[in-house]
């Protein structure tokens, strides 16, 4: 590796320079990594504390605050204490000023009692504890996220820390979030999907016990899906020297890169927040990072002249150093590095903070697609709300990395974090995995979807916001794009385009080496003003619309930015199979044949074709990979009409409510849309998206299920998806011939199958040579209980945990499809059961439960381990007339 000094030079040029709108064919674009600050150093360096545990919590408001603190009447207190990201000069950023409202919030009071409150430890989602109401929005999840809750917590800042800065650093926070220290008002921020920092300094009593409260405010009509309600993410104490790594303020980028040779440019901005100069020096050092995560051997150092920051102003340094033989960060080898950044004063160490990144380079282009490395991968992703199933909204590191997991199984290598900020986790995820990920701000912007949508905040936010969104991501290097809006109304207005270009220019001017798209729902945004404010565009359900949007704009990049939105129940299967896009109704059930689609949505095979028919198109974010909490559509409102029952008292009791009201209420409170259940169960359609984007993984996947007692000698058609080109089916040793996939056709049917029990058996070819079989079999009656554990040694941590698949099975194993047996669920030794779930969209079973019927042959059981008890966790499941099961997982000490 080759060192060299750092040169101060170009790099102030890239980040200032004045947007220009890249990516005609082609906008190289480079980069990297997280900008999470991760280590504790001494006394005098940045230290980032978990403020996770030790929380009281009430779900009201003493009467009348609600009024006096709602947002309208805060605003201008809320927006003085917003951080340093609000537009320079244009609005107040001293926090100092904001110690305006004092002494009358009786709950941001240190004496107040708080001891009736209940106790809890953070991420907490208030939603998804329940129950579930009919009568709540089933768009919202028949959750109650909304309302107004407080937090309190006690916390000692030693007088050690007395000259220190003290900062609360907030993942998200669902919503409105108005923050005190010690009954003081400090500031706050609205946005629920934002990270954010609030400056305590000023509130501190150090040597003292010190009080934070949070309030938080959720109004209904806010959101068109599950948002959770609560502090559901991480939150952190950050204390820093008074000369300091501004907030997110590392920078890393990689100009050029290639297996030869990478230049990595650095940059650090530095506040000082004293009343005289100071002068710094910065060392850079650069380390690879370990498949492990640990931090591998040093790769090249740096070391500037040292800075000079005026008081209470913010400088930056910058520099660059050119390695040799980088190991480059792809989909398959997502090698990481990171930056060590040390500031010192008078020799003495002030700050440090690390910097992951990645080398590699990003690149849209108008006949080609996406190139990584410079060579093209098709965008095979998934859409994806930030719910967690059963544990709704509250962050857990281990349930996101499982459904990456699950994802790339399936061989989706893109996530589109619908339609706002992720949990920063999920970027360290990608990183770490090799996902790419589009990163999305908003839902909406001056026109809402929604009565209390963020177009309420939309004017005084939107720069913070975004500036937000980009300045805490930039350094991922799975980061290849950002988005500024999903299907925004402001599309069709005249100040559209406007809008967008100054959206775009906010983000360009944080990071101006990626492109900005916006997810579009107007065939006509291809053709107005709008599209001409994107650097790429994006159309969602469009691929009827490729062909012309590429002879109108040939030299614009193009994708689905979000497609299909076929809807399905796992397990469910109704007849007779039709095409109609909206024939697979039953029982507030979809059929699993894959062909059922809303209006506006298409099957997963159009799309497909839509993309190989015009192969410039740079691929697709399928709605969505995981069912998610809310939008059940088709039941999103009450029917008006009798669905096709299988469940003939279901049939009567709603046949009567819909002659007495004139309508039914519907039960369902999550989506149907995933290609995953909500509990994390492969829905057929996995195998179909499989089957495209794993062309070299053999595989082959028949459905439905074969019990159907009551279709003898009926027409009951069989599917087939496989990454082979053709494949033969027998039933019960019988041929029903071979198949041939045609061109543009990506399943293989078997439509005239007359239904006999007994087994389906699937041999399927490519290119002439056998390549993957499948079976499956009438079962025999439901007999015992299967556990499987996705994981069954884990962490002593209290967050890390074991899904356990529970399969009702025949007395061979084989799982009965149809079987809603009611388990329960107990555990002995270190660990306890925190969800439950069974993919059922219709359920209103609590998630938090020891015991659950299973939908459709399964369910599952999330256990978790408690902190600093190692030992064995057993799990035993029972169901009334089943052979019991039981298993153990370890928890092993933290390492
Ligand atoms: C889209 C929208 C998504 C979701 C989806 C369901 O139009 O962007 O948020 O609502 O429809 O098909």
């Amino acid at each position: 590796m080759k060192e060299s000094k750092s040169t101060g030079l170009g790099l102030m040029s890239l980040f200032n320079k004045s947007l220009c709108r890249p990516c005609q064919s082609a906008l190289a674009i480079l980069l990297l990594a997280s900008a999470s600050a991760i280590s504790a150093g001494t006394t005098g360096s940045n230290e980032r504390l978990s403020m996770n545990n030790g929380w009281r919590f009430t779900k009201d408001d003493p009467a009348g605050v609600g009024d006096k603190l709602s947002y309208e009447n805060i605003k201008e207190r809320v927006l003085l204490g917003r951080s340093k990201l609000a537009k320079e000069g244009t609005l107040p950023t001293n926090i100092k000023g904001a110690a305006i409202l004092r002494g009358d919030v009786l709950y941001a009071q240190n004496n107040f009692n708080d001891s009736q409150w209940r106790q809890l430890n953070l991420p907490h989602d208030w939603g998804v504890e329940g129950e579930f109401k009919q009568e709540y929005p089933g768009e919202t999840g028949k959750l109650p996220w909304w309302g107004i809750g407080w937090y309190r917590k006690h916390l000692t800042i030693p007088a050690t820390d007395a000259g220190r800065e003290i900062y609360l650093d907030v993942d998200g926070a669902m919503a409105y979030a108005t923050v005190w220290l010690n009954g003081q008002l400090v500031g706050g921020w609205p946005y629920g999907y934002a990270s954010w920092r609030v400056d305590l300094t000023p509130f501190v009593k150090f040597g003292a016990d010190n009080l934070l409260a949070i309030r938080l405010d959720n109004p209904k009509e806010s959101s068109r899906w599950y948002p959770g309600g609560g502090i559901y993410r991480n939150v952190w104490l950050v204390k820093t020297a008074p000369v300091h790594i501004a907030h997110w303020g590392t920078f890393v980028i990689t100009p050029e890169a290639s297996e030869q040779s990478a230049t990595v440019k650095i940059q650090a901005d530095v506040d000082n927040d004293t009343d005289v100069d100071s002068t710094v020096a910065v060392k850079q050092e650069i380390f690879e990072i370990k498949a492990d995560g640990s931090k591998g051997k040093s790769v090249a150092t740096l070391a500037s002249a040292g800075i000079k920051i005026a008081a209470h102003q913010s400088s930056s340094s910058e520099g660059q150093i050119v390695l040799q033989h980088p190991r480059l960060w792809s989909i398959e080898n997502p090698q990481r590095y990171v930056v060590v950044t040390l500031f010192e004063q008078n020799g003495k160490e002030i700050d440090r903070y690390e910097t992951p990144f990645g080398i590699r380079t990003i690149q849209f282009t108008a006949d080609n697609g996406f190139l990584l490395n410079g060579k093209r991968v098709p965008l095979q992703g998934v859409c994806d709300h930030h719910d967690l199933g059963a544990l709704g909204a509250a962050i857990n590191t281990r349930a996101l990395e499982r459904q990456v997991e699950l994802l790339k199984q399936m061989g989706c290598n893109a996530i589109r974090t619908s339609h706002n900020p992720p949990a920063p986790e999920l970027l360290d995820i990608c990183d770490r995995l090799g996902l790419l990920v589009m990163d999305e701000a908003f839902d909406c912007w001056q026109k809402g979807k929604k009565e209390n949508d963020y177009h309420r905040l939309f004017a005084d936010w939107h720069e913070a916001d975004l500036r937000a969104l980009v300045r805490r991501d930039r350094n991922h290097p799975c980061v290849i794009l950002w988005s500024i809006g999903n299907e925004v109304p402001d599309q069709e207005t005249p100040e559209g385009p406007q809008i967008a270009a100054e959206l775009r220019n906010i983000v360009h001017s944080e990071d101006p080496t990626r492109s900005v798209a916006a997810g579009c729902d107007k065939i006509a945004s291809g053709f107005n003003d709008f599209h001409k404010s994107l650097d790429i565009f994006g159309y969602n359900y469009k691929p009827f619309e490729y062909a012309k949007f590429w002879a109108a704009n040939p030299a614009q990049p193009l994708f689905g930015s979000e497609t299909a939105s076929t809807i399905s129940s796992r397990g469910e299967y109704y007849f007779p199979v039709t095409d109609s896009q909206d024939g697979g109704k039953a029982d507030f059930q979809m059929s699993s044949y894959d062909l059922y689609a809303p209006p506006w949505a298409t099957t997963p095979d159009a799309e497909f074709r839509g993309q190989d028919e015009n192969p410039f198109v740079a691929g697709e974010f399928v709605w969505t990979g995981f069912d998610y909490l809310g939008e059940p559509w088709p039941y999103n409102s009450d029917l008006s009409y009798l669905l096709n029952f299988t469940d003939q008292l279901a049939k009567a009791r709603l046949e009567k409510e819909l002659k007495e009201t004139g309508k039914i209420g519907m039960p369902s409170r999550s989506s149907y849309f995933g290609i995953i259940d909500l509990a994390g169960f492969p829905k057929d359609r996995f195998y179909l998206y499989q089957s495209r984007w794993r062309p070299d993984f053999p595989m082959a996947h028949i459905l439905p299920h074969w019990n159907w007692p009551e279709r003898v000698g009926q027409v009951t058609p069989v599917h087939v998806y496989t990454s082979g080109d053709s494949a033969e089916l027998f039933l019960n040793g019988k041929s029903l011939g071979l198949k041939k996939k045609a061109s543009f056709e990506y399943r293989l049917r078997w439509d005239d199958v007359i239904y006999q029990p007994g087994e389906l058996k699937l041999v399927a070819y490519k290119n002439g040579r056998q390549w993957a079989t499948d079976t499956v079999k009438t079962t025999g009656p439901a007999a015992k209980l299967i556990l499987q554990p996705d994981r069954s040694k884990i962490t002593a941590d209290g967050q890390d945990l074991s899904f356990v698949t529970v399969t009702i099975a025949d007395k061979s194993g084989l799982l009965v499809p149809d079987r809603k047996n009611h388990i329960q669920f107990t555990t002995y030794g270190p660990g306890e059961i925190i969800a439950v779930d069974n993919g059922d969209a219709t359920s209103f079973e609590p998630f938090q439960a020891k015991e659950r019927s299973a939908f459709n042959g399964k369910a599952l059981v999330i256990i978790r381990s408690k902190p600093n008890e190692p030992g064995t966790i057993v799990l035993k499941a029972s169901s009334s007339g089943l052979v019991a099961a039981e298993i153990e997982i370890k928890s092993k000490a933290i390492d």
